[in-house]
């Protein structure tokens, strides 16, 4: 910029026109160089500064040597440039502002909105329940503080009986003084709230119960203390072991594909009779034997059997004292099965995940896989 004072020796209309119109000029060249915050300041106070200001100079030192008759148009003429200069100051900020208006860059990333999803365990629950519905099953919801009672007594596991030792159990805290049967406990198993359905409805039942249990168990790599389980029973007249069977091959082709073969197990579960382990062929191999199955060719899955006679008692003892007498459970009309799978392992399975505790930690770098 030029820093030198110009010269204004006549003071007529002519001279001061030409003189402001070439600081006019000198005040325009440096507008167009605005671009940044930096050069607008440099710009105010080379233009407006308070005591080395230009315009502050330049009208200081054409005022000293104007005659009377030339200061009013002299001060006006100063006030138009100074408020060009401030309009100047101005422009680059209303031009920036229209460009955010106009102008989208459409090289930017963008934001990215990542809907949420269904936690993998809950889409496999879904998965499972989805296939039940599809057979005519409703679902059924139950308490996770449990009693005694439904958690374990109506299921014929007697007081001190070493069939309670499967499952160890989560007590709740001072019911020392309740009796035993109402005494809470967190859930070991969804299997109370077959209980509690057929001690609400008559037959026929086709229930599924998912829902989340909880055990004292220690965590490792199969394990976990809360974990998931899938539930059914089915009760009506004339249900056979063909019956069990047909359904659970069928729920087991529906989750892993037409290709798997099933089998049944000789097990013990206290509430059914007789009862069973189901086995899948291997997914991982095809049955040939390798490390997943322990070269057997078979993945145990899930526990079923044939409603036991006792259950049905240990309901019918509490229908009545609902006052429902109505012989809804006689044993020698009614009959029916149950199972019971595990969320985690069928999820694992599916997706061929070692650690259970992938599905707990919130790694998004996990859980992302899923979407
Ligand atoms: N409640 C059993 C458990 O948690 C699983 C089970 C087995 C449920 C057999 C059933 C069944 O309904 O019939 O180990």
């Amino acid at each position: 910029m030029n820093d030198a004072i110009p010269q204004l020796l006549t003071y007529d209309e002519t001279a001061l026109d030409s003189a402001f119109a070439a600081v006019s000029d000198e005040v325009r060249s440096g507008a167009s160089t605005l671009a940044t915050p930096n050069a607008q300041e440099a710009f105010r106070l080379h233009w407006l500064g308070r005591k080395q200001g230009r315009l502050k100079l330049i009208s200081e030192a054409w005022l000293k040597s104007a005659p009377a008759e030339a200061r009013k148009p002299l001060g006006i003429r100063f006030n138009q440039l100074k408020q060009e200069i401030e309009a100047a100051l101005e422009a680059p900020v209303a031009a920036s502002g229209a460009a955010v208006v106009r102008g989208i860059d459409i090289t930017l990333p963008g934001t990215v909105r990542q809907p949420g999803i269904a936690h993998p365990l809950l889409q496999t629950m879904e998965e499972i329940v989805r296939v039940f519905h599809h057979l005519g099953y409703s679902t059924n919801l139950g308490p996770q503080v449990e009693s005694d009672f439904y958690n374990f007594e109506a299921l014929n596991f007697p007081q001190n009986h070493p069939a309670r030792d499967t499952q160890d159990t989560l007590q709740i805290a001072n019911q020392g003084s309740k009796a035993s049967r109402d005494r809470l406990l967190m859930r070991t198993h969804t299997s109370p709230v077959q209980i509690r359905t057929m001690v609400a409805q008559a037959p026929p039942i086709r229930i599924v119960i998912p829902g989340k249990v909880h055990r004292n168990d220690a965590a490792d790599a199969t394990h976990s203390p809360i974990f998931h389980q899938v539930e059914g029973l089915c009760v009506d007249t004339n249900i056979t072991f063909s019956d069990l069977k047909g359904t659970l091959d069928h729920a087991m082709k529906a989750l892993f594909g037409s290709g798997v073969k099933t089998r049944f197990f000789p097990s013990f579960f206290p509430f059914t009779e007789p009862s069973a382990d189901v086995q899948i062929s291997c997914i991982f191999c095809g049955g040939k034997g390798c490390r997943k199955c322990k070269h057997s060719g078979w993945i145990e899955l899930l526990g079923c059997g044939m409603v036991d006679p006792a259950v049905f008692a240990a309901v019918t003892d509490e229908r009545r004292k609902l006052g429902l007498d109505d012989d809804a459970y006689n044993p020698d009309r009614i009959t029916g099965f149950a199972f019971g799978m595990g969320v985690e392992r069928i999820a694992m399975i599916q997706h061929g995940i070692s650690d259970i505790g992938q599905f707990y930690s919130g790694d998004m770098r996990f859980l992302e896989q899923f979407a």
